[in-house]
């Protein structure tokens, strides 16, 4: 069975689950992401035949939440909030020193789709900062040194030997 096929067939799967409800599609998309860690074009457009709905409304919902992404992401997800009181105690140097290990900038995603490494404003746990939301699992006061730990800890694969700046794909 092709690559497509098994997309086909998963896609058609959930979206059948959900009887292709329009008032489901933001579950149906969450559902294809996690299985998929993104959302190809293919399952976009597989979902706008079988739900028949518009592709560009489809898109517009995919982009309106920060949530989804069209482009693949990393098996582990690394994100750096970078809010007031994180930024206070340090945050920007946590992310440069994982945007050194991992060879990638904030936003983007290592060529092994291994790790994505994201900032975000703000997650509700000030008096905890600096805070790193890893795999889901918050890691507060952290310091510079902490990361290496905390990147073992995910179990990934080591992080690439860094790439020269400028040549990471945008997420
Ligand atoms: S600013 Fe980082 S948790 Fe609030």
């Amino acid at each position: 069975m092709t690559e497509q096929a098994v997309l086909t067939g998963k896609v058609d799967e959930i979206i059948a689950a959900y009887e292709a409800k329009p008032t489901a599609l933001i579950m149906i998309l969450q559902e294809v992401q996690e299985v998929y860690r993104y959302l190809p074009v293919e399952a976009l457009e597989q979902i706008s035949k079988r739900m028949d709905i518009a592709l560009a409304q489809i898109y517009g919902v995919a982009t309106f939440y920060k949530s989804f992404s069209l482009t693949p992401r990393g098996k582990h997800h690394v994100c750096v909030c970078t809010g007031t009181a994180c930024h206070v105690r340090n945050s920007r140097s946590i992310v440069e020193k994982l945007e050194r290990d991992l060879g990638i900038k904030r936003g983007e995603t290592t060529e092994d789709l291994e790790y994505t490494l994201e900032t975000v404003n703000c997650v509700g746990a000030c008096a905890l900062g600096p805070v790193v939301i890893a795999d889901g699992k918050y890691w507060g006061r952290l310091t510079v040194s902490d990361t290496d730990k905390m990147l073992q800890a995910l179990g990934g694969k080591p992080a690439a030997a860094p790439r020269a700046a400028g040549s990471g794909r945008g997420a």
